[in-house]
């Protein structure tokens, strides 16, 4: 089996590295790098202390408007995939480089599969809703990490090639949360201590790119009495100082660059609570039992607002306020992304699909 992975933002190499483990004891994998962000600290730190082999291709395609990006990338892919001949195009998440590879692949002879599939927000306006959806609907494999997900495909009319797998990520913070306990010194550097304070992250388009949502984001945090970290997404940094609101959020919280993956778990991990807009980091919160308030309306991690570890409060100054105030917080965690296995699983099936078996796990 010949497997052509799509990679090209932070969040995807955090979740290929736990499966390209897994693909390489049974196939050959491309790995491909789209180049979508190319900073040391978002994307070298990871192939660094995760041990992600380097990429068979980096396509350098860099920022840019949403059309443009996506379509550097495709131009850049296809001739991958006719020089390397794969039996899959392996993608993941919600991110440009996903689309791209969703376009690539089901207009060559290959499979698609797409792992994190059926996720929905429900808000159009959101940039990976888009290409969420695309990416499932353009895929012959569907790895759902939740029965949700899997109930979400099929209102879709999205039934065959669906295998609920659990989640990547779940396996990712299983196999380093004891580890970057011991060998973490994050807490240390950064002059905090368990469970005294919070740690948050902004980068979604619709909170940074509008002055009034950071602001308002500004003025809650202002009110915590903890001290806060806060590793900025470098789109975060630009915007802050693009609307003057730099020096503010110095005085609001300790601004830091972006950090690698084992430091940033031990840090939600230690966190009396976290405060984001990040699809992943609500999910790890959760993972991890730290609770999370969530600068959004709506999520596509249901579960983790069900449970009662998430809740959702948008950019209402107040709505914040009072999330960060909340004492009560549930005392049990159910457990609806998998057993930390989802990465054998999807090596599994792709072999059992490539060599034309039908997989048992097809649900
Ligand atoms: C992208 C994904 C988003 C994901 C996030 C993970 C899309 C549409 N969005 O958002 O779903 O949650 O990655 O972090 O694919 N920049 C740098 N250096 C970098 C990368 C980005 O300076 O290495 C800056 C550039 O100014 C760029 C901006 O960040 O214009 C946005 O980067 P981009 O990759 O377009 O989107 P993200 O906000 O990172
Ligand atoms: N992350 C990290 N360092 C940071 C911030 C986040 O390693 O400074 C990790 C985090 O643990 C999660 C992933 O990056 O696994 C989430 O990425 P991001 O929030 O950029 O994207 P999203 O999940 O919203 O697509």
């Amino acid at each position: 089996m010949r497997v052509c992975t799509i990679v090209g933002a932070r969040p995807q190499f955090i979740k290929a590295a736990v499966v390209s483990r897994e693909l390489r004891e049974v196939g050959e994998e491309v790995l491909v790098h789209t180049g979508q962000h190319y900073d040391e600290e978002m994307s070298d730190v990871f192939f660094d202390e995760l041990g992600i082999p380097e990429p068979d291709y980096n396509l350098g395609v860099q920022s840019g408007p949403h059309g443009r990006q996506t379509a550097k990338m495709i131009a850049e892919i296809e001739p991958v995939v006719e020089e390397e001949d794969p039996d899959v195009m392996l993608l993941y998440g919600d991110t440009n480089s996903t689309l791209a590879g969703a376009i690539v692949g089901s207009k060559c002879d290959m499979a698609v599969a797409h792992v994190e599939a059926g996720l929905r927000s429900y808000n159009r306006d959101m940039p990976e809703e888009i290409n969420r959806v695309l990416t499932d609907h353009a895929s012959d494999c569907c790895f759902a990490p939740s029965e949700s997900a899997v109930e979400t495909l099929a209102d879709e009319g999205i039934t065959d090639g669906v295998y609920l797998t659990g989640d990547v990520m779940y396996d990712s913070v299983l196999a380093v949360r004891e580890r970057v306990a011991d060998s973490s010194s994050v807490l240390d550097d950064l002059g905090v201590s368990e469970d005294e304070f919070v740690l948050a992250t902004v980068h979604r388009q619709s909170n940074t790119d509008d002055p009034e949502n950071l602001e308002a984001i500004l003025d809650a945090l202002e009110d915590v009495s903890e001290p806060i970290v806060f590793p900025a997404h470098p789109r975060t940094v630009d915007r802050l100082e693009e609307y003057d609101l730099r020096e503010r959020a110095d005085e609001v919280f300790e601004l830091v660059e972006p950090l690698g993956y084992l430091d940033f778990v031990r840090l939600m991990d230690a966190a009396e609570r976290i405060v984001t807009d990040s699809g992943g980091v609500q999910k790890e919160a959760f993972f991890l039992e730290t609770p999370c308030v969530t600068l959004r309306e709506e999520t596509e991690w249901v579960e983790t607002v069900e449970a009662d570890w998430n809740e959702l409060v948008g950019t209402d100054t107040d709505a914040i306020r009072d999330a960060l105030e909340r004492e009560e917080w549930p005392d049990d965690t159910p457990n609806p992304y998998g057993d930390g296995e989802a990465s054998r699983r999807i090596a599994e099936i792709l072999q059992e699909r490539v060599a034309d078996v039908e997989p048992e796990a097809e649900v």
